[in-house]
C-alpha cells in the first residue's frame, strides 16, 4: 500500500466484509432474542444494513474497484462471541441483555470504521462518498443509542430480576427450584418464539 487512497479502498473492503457478516448474523440474533422490541430492533437493523451494503457498492463502482477480497477478522471475532453467548443458553432475559452488549460492540466497531473512511473520503476530495458514509455512520450511531435505551428502560432490569423469577416459579427447595425455574424460563421462551 502506497497511498491514502489505497488504504481507503482497503478499509472500505473491510467494512464491506463486516456488513455482510452482520447480515448473516442478525437473523440468528433475532431468533435468540425474547424481547419483542429487541427482535424488532434487530430486524430493522437488518434492513438498514442491506441499504448500507448498497451504499458501499455504489462507492466501489465509482472507484472502479471490487468490494471483495478481504475478510474482516475483527467482525468475525465479535460475531463469534455473540454466537458463544447464545450457545451458553443463559436465562432468556439475561441473554437479551447479553445480545445488546454484543450488538453494541458491533456498532462501535462499525462507528470507528465508518468515521475513518468518511474522514479519508473528505481528505481525498470524494465529497459524495463522504456524505454516503456519513449517512451510514449516523445510522450506526442511532442504532447504538436505541440499544442503550432498550437496555436501560427494560431489558437490563428484567435480566436483573431473571433469577428471582426462577425462584418464585420453582417454589421451595433450594436444590430443585433452580432447575425448575430454568425450565419455566425456557417454556416462556418457547411460547415467545411460537407466537412470532
Ligand atoms: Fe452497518
Amino acid at each position: 500500500m502506497k497511498s491514502l487512497r489505497e488504504l481507503y479502498v482497503e478499509e472500505l473492503k473491510d467494512l464491506y466484509s463486516a456488513e455482510n457478516q452482520i447480515l448473516k448474523a442478525l437473523p440468528r440474533m433475532m431468533r435468540a432474542a425474547s424481547d419483542r422490541d429487541l427482535q424488532r430492533a434487530f430486524s430493522q437493523h437488518e434492513k438498514q444494513t442491506q441499504r448500507q451494503v448498497k451504499r458501499l457498492e455504489r462507492i466501489f463502482k465509482q472507484l472502479g474497484e471490487s468490494p471483495r477480497g478481504k475478510k474482516c477478522k475483527g467482525m468475525e471475532g465479535l460475531l463469534e462471541e455473540g454466537k458463544e453467548l447464545i450457545q451458553e443458553r443463559p436465562e432468556p432475559e439475561v441473554l437479551d441483555a447479553g445480545l445488546i452488549a454484543a450488538a453494541q460492540r458491533v456498532e462501535h466497531y462499525e462507528i470507528a470504521g465508518y468515521g475513518t473512511v468518511r474522514t479519508y473520503a473528505r481528505q481525498l476530495g470524494e465529497e459524495e462518498h463522504a456524505s454516503l458514509l456519513q449517512e451510514t455512520l449516523d445510522e450506526e450511531g442511532e442504532t447504538d443509542k436505541k440499544l442503550t435505551a432498550l437496555a436501560e428502560s427494560s431489558i437490563n432490569i428484567e435480566a436483573e430480576q431473571a433469577d428471582d423469577d426462577g425462584e418464585s416459579m420453582g417454589g421451595n427447595g433450594r436444590s430443585g427450584s433452580g432447575g425448575r425455574g430454568r425450565a419455566g424460563a425456557r417454556g416462556r421462551r418457547k411460547t415467545a418464539s411460537a407466537a412470532r
